[in-house]
């Protein structure tokens, strides 16, 4: 009996200081359209996402919003969670680290680090900067002092708490690299990641004295646990435990967070390391950086109302590769729907339907395990988006040329038989490009296969309605 291959894939968990923008979708979409297609390989898929809650911007936010901060925690749960049921997103389970399994994994964790002598008591003085949760040093800052990223002024912190003997780990490191030639994809950033590994590691602050909001360390309760070694255990505290992840899907700006700390926190506790790690690129919006004072910070659940999830998801893995950074605009959206969603698909869609309308075909069956051709798959397997749709699409344009060469409408005046059996191979080949939109377009493959498995084959309103 052949074992069945289980396949463990994570998002990023978002801080809950707003609400999802269209970035935050970008990550949580291509987990979903991973997810989809393990699932499909017929492996024993697991997807979790969540939510990072005990960050002090939750704390801010929550007093900005004027709530306690249980009630916003909640609110803001109830948001994410609902977002991802509209955008269709089939995750297996959504991690809050607020949620009492979570804090009992992290103190686990955190007991074993300890015991291990990881961990020590000194002192801390620095900058630390909220937005990024992380302390920043002089150079990172821009010429006002302040975080680039963020344009606020980091806060001086001088405290006593315990750090983790990161230092130490930096030669077992850099053997697991060495020896896991594909730990972190894509390969610039993993070269981006033994520079920074081989010019030396410094130990953490893993805890914050002055903080009230987080899980409290075992040793010392008055300190609590730093929010990303708190965060980054969401890993483990999924339900079943099926560690290590297959896949840990992240945006480039957290790749240190997962490529160096978070294998050094598991070593330390005597965890496997995960397998692979993929951190994609980020896109702008008309050319600007996704931010919130610049009030550009797209909902996705909006682009979805207008154009649907499927549309969305198409055009967020079609505009650039994964792993390269790319821009979102509404006119590229608007350009690209009509031209492959309306002119392409839908288009070639309805005209095999009316064709076999008008010869009287039956539906036909469709498998119940897809085959998946083989380019289509191996670029799945590598996360190659771009470049499977653009294989579905060559097929949808293959198809099309069918149809202007064999013109069934013809031969169907002087050969019925042969217009049948012309339309019947385009419905074959229709058959063939659902199996490959089911990961991608789920909604619209469905609708599909529901348009010619029925009794008889009948025309119905396009699939994607042109825009003007
Ligand atoms: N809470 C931490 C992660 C902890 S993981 C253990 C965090 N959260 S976040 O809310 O700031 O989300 C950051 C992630 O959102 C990025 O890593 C990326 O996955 C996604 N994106 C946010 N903005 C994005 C773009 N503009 N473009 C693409 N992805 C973006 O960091």
């Amino acid at each position: 009996m052949t074992k069945i291959k289980n396949f463990f894939l994570t998002t990023t968990i978002y801080y809950i200081n707003d609400v999802p923008h269209i970035g935050h979708a970008y990550t949580t979409i291509a987990a979903d359209i991973l997810a989809r297609f393990h699932r499909l390989l017929g492996e024993k898929t697991f997807f979790l996402t969540g939510l990072d809650e005990n960050s002090q911007k939750t704390v801010l936010a929550a007093e900005k919003s004027g709530q306690d901060l249980r009630t916003y925690t909640d609110d803001l749960a109830k948001i994410w969670e609902t977002t991802w049921k509209k955008l269709g997103i089939t995750n297996d389970d959504f991690i809050r680290t607020t949620q009492v399994r979570h804090k009992k994994v992290v103190t686990d964790f955190f007991q074993k680090v300890l015991d291990n002598g990881d961990v020590y008591k000194s002192k801390y003085e620095g900058l630390y900067c909220v937005g990024h949760e992380a302390f920043l040093k002089e150079s990172d800052l821009d010429e006002n002092g302040f975080c680039p990223d963020h344009k606020t002024k980091p806060e001086q912190i001088a405290e006593e708490n315990y750090f983790f003997r990161l230092s130490k780990y930096q030669e077992q490191l850099l053997k697991f690299y060495k020896e896991n030639p594909d730990f972190v994809l894509p390969h610039q950033r993993f070269n981006e990641v033994v520079k920074f590994v081989e010019s030396g590691l410094q130990d953490i602050s893993v805890t914050r004295a002055s903080q009230k909001w987080g899980i409290p360390a075992p040793n010392d309760p008055k300190q609590v646990i730093y929010v990303w070694f708190d965060a980054l255990i969401n890993y483990l505290s999924a339900e079943p435990p099926l560690w290590p992840a297959d896949l840990h899907l992240i945006g480039k700006d957290i790749t240190r967070f997962h490529a160096v700390i978070w294998p050094a926190m598991l070593l330390s506790a005597g965890y496997p390391l995960p397998k692979q790690i993929f951190a994609h690129g980020f896109f702008t919006v008309d050319g600007t950086k996704i931010s919130k004072s610049l009030g550009n910070a797209i909902d996705p659940v909006k682009i979805s109302q207008d154009y649907g999830n499927d549309s969305l998801r198409y055009f967020l893995f079609h505009e650039f590769p994964f792993g390269n950074d790319g821009d979102f605009s509404f006119d590229r959206l608007k350009e690209v729907y009509n031209s492959d969603l309306a002119n392409g698909l839908g288009n070639l869609v309805s005209r095999v339907a009316r064709l076999a309308e008008n010869l009287s075909l039956p539906g036909v069956e469709f498998p119940e395990k897809p085959l998946l051709d083989s380019a289509f798959r191996i670029h799945l397997e590598n996360l190659e988006f771009l470049e499977a749709l653009e294989y579905v699409w060559g097929k949808i344009r293959k198809t099309d040329k069918e149809i202007e060469k064999s013109k069934p409408w013809e031969l169907a005046k002087e050969n019925p038989e042969k217009a049948k059996a012309a339309v019947e191979n385009l419905i074959r080949q229709i058959v063939e490009i659902d199996e490959l939109l089911l990961c991608f377009l789920p909604e619209t493959a469905e609708k599909i296969k529901d348009q010619f498995s029925q009794d008889k084959i009948k025309s119905s309103a396009p699939l994607f309605p042109r825009r003007g």
